[in-house]
């Protein structure tokens, strides 16, 4: 099996849905966000206070570059991994794109309480509207497949998610 790529904003699920799948696959799973906070020993929220968001997005495509011998791996990409078009690039190579969605209502109760998403800090529920709405078209359009995961439990969506890629 090629690998499973999981693409779309932060608090849609990527990280709990991608265990799962890979799970019930038998398939490694690697969450690109803890890999760069593993190899850098510093949480990624320290990242862009210290060094930026430009030096944090090298981090990111140069972490997929290596990911070019990949099998048989369920990917959870960071939220703004699309928003370069070579990170793009390298990830259609390893696997389909999936995008798993959520409206902003939604994404806002997940990451409410939460510290750890410094591009929304602040005023989170109105910075993740206008980011997301600014990113949609770019999800949408790198996508091979895209679910909705407001209303699905971890494990529906995990469900339509291999029975898309079993078809
Ligand atoms: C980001 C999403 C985060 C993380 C970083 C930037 C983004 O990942 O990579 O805070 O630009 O949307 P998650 O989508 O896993 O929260």
């Amino acid at each position: 099996m090629k690998n499973i790529i999981l693409i779309g904003f932060m608090g849609t699920g990527k990280t709990e849905i991608g265990r799962r799948i890979a799970s019930r696959l038998a398939m490694d799973f690697i969450d690109a966000d803890s890999l760069i906070e593993k190899n850098e020993r510093i949480k990624i929220s320290e990242i862009f206070a210290k060094k930026g968001e430009p030096y944090f997005r090298d981090l990111e495509t140069k972490l997929i570059l290596g990911f070019k011998d990949l099998k048989n791996t369920v990917i959870a990409t960071g939220g703004g991994v699309i928003l370069r078009q070579e990170n793009v690039k390298m990830l259609k190579d390893l696997g389909p794109l999936i995008l798993l969605w959520s409206r902003p209502e939604k994404i806002f109760e997940r990451l409410e309480h939460t510290q750890d998403r410094p591009l929304i800090e602040g005023e989170k529920q109105k910075k993740i509207k206008s980011i997301l709405e600014g990113r949609a078209p770019l999800y949408k359009k790198v996508a091979d497949f895209e679910i909705d995961t407001s209303q699905l439990s971890l494990d529906q969506a995990a469900d339509r998610i291999i029975k898309w890629v079993k078809k």
